[in-house]
């Protein structure tokens, strides 16, 4: 861990959190996955430099984004309950990003005189700066400790919170993770947590077709931005030479695997330099990289879940007609 930089009197720190273990970085990431692989992919981490997660706080105010909105609603009427269940010194939130749901949580703070730390812990730096600013100001008695890292990079050099923590995954983000990697990521929450502790996971629900495929194309076309904004990374951090207009967004919802699937299709066949690893793409007109899969559950799979990584559900909250579900568990002994 990095000495802490105090950015704002006491109240706000930011600090970078070490990998308990080794993960693969971009480099790596786009050898196994865009150069080797077939199809080609990469792991959805890299949207998220400053202007994809700007692109994505835009995309939760779409109309047809609904996970977001619905998420918020279900938090509204449940964080209260949930404070005063759990009373925890610490909220630890994984993949905060803005952090504009966990508001509910800290006003149910207030409201339950429960006056928790925040430790929200992003992989984006810029993200974590901008909402800590603005949270220490508008809470005037909370303090936030914000955590630069890679949470697949296991979460043993996290700070040492005394008393209960209640760690937060909100979203859907689990839904971003094949089977495998979820229950890896939760083992190893799991792994980490005390036994007074406890974990609020949401999780988008399975629904109508036409509703989760309206979700991930928006007539804006912010999503398509959010997604294409994936080039310009690759572009900067690997002197690479994607063309803007070289690839269009495409999502669309697989009933069969309970999965939307989002990719990144070529308009033409063309080559791509990736001057950092001194490599060059050959893209097939029509070829696609998978660039996102974001899961949908149904009580029962993530019930399955949850139990699976070592997990006992307490409460379930469900959002109207079963659009979105919160569930709240304790370490199993
Ligand atoms: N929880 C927020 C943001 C969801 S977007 C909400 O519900 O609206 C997903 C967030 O996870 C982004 O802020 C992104 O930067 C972060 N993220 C993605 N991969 C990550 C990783 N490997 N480690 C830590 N944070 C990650
Ligand atoms: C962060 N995650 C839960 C979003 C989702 O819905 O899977 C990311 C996203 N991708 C496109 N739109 C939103």
């Amino acid at each position: 861990m990095k000495t802490p930089v105090d950015m704002n009197g006491d109240r706000l720190l930011l600090q970078q959190v070490r990998p308990a273990k080794t993960i693969p970085g971009l480099e790596e990431d786009v050898r196994q996955g865009l150069l080797q692989g077939r199809p080609r992919s990469l792991p959805p981490k890299y949207f998220y430099d400053a202007r994809g997660s700007e692109l994505f706080d835009r995309i939760c105010d779409t109309p047809e984004y609904y996970p977001t909105r619905t998420e918020d609603a279900l938090l509204a009427s449940c964080a209260a309950t949930v404070i005063a269940e759990v009373r925890p010194r610490h909220i630890v939130e994984l993949g905060s990003g803005t952090s504009r749901k966990t508001r509910r949580l800290f006003d149910a703070c207030v409201s339950e005189e429960c006056h928790s730390a925040y430790a929200p812990f992003d992989v984006c730096h810029d993200v974590l700066v901008e909402a800590g600013g603005s949270l220490v100001n508008e809470y005037d008695w909370l303090t936030v400790s914000a955590l630069v890292g890679d949470y697949h990079a296991g979460f043993e050099h996290l700070p040492d919170f005394a008393g209960r923590s209640l760690f937060v995954f909100l979203g859907g983000t689990i839904g971003n993770f094949h089977h495998h990697e979820a229950v890896e990521f939760l083992s190893e929450l799991r792994a980490h947590m005390q036994a007074e502790d406890r974990l609020l996971l949401g999780a988008d629900r399975v629904k109508d077709p036409a509703v989760l495929h309206a979700a991930y194309n928006d007539a804006a076309g912010v999503t398509a931005a959010f997604n294409l904004n994936l080039l310009q990374v690759l572009n900067r951090e690997l002197d690479a030479d994607f063309a803007a207009d070289g690839f269009y967004h495409h999502a669309c919802y697989h009933p069969g695997a309970q999965r939307i699937e989002m990719y990144l299709v070529a308009k033409q066949s063309q080559r791509v330099r990736l001057g950092r690893l001194e490599e060059e793409l050959a893209f097939d007109n029509g070829e696609a990289v998978l660039t996102e899969i974001s899961r949908k559950f149904t009580p029962e799979s993530l019930q399955a879940l949850l139990t699976t990584a070592g997990f006992r559900m307490e409460a379930h909250f469900e959002a109207p007609e079963g659009y979105f579900s919160l569930m709240l568990a304790k370490p199993d002994a």
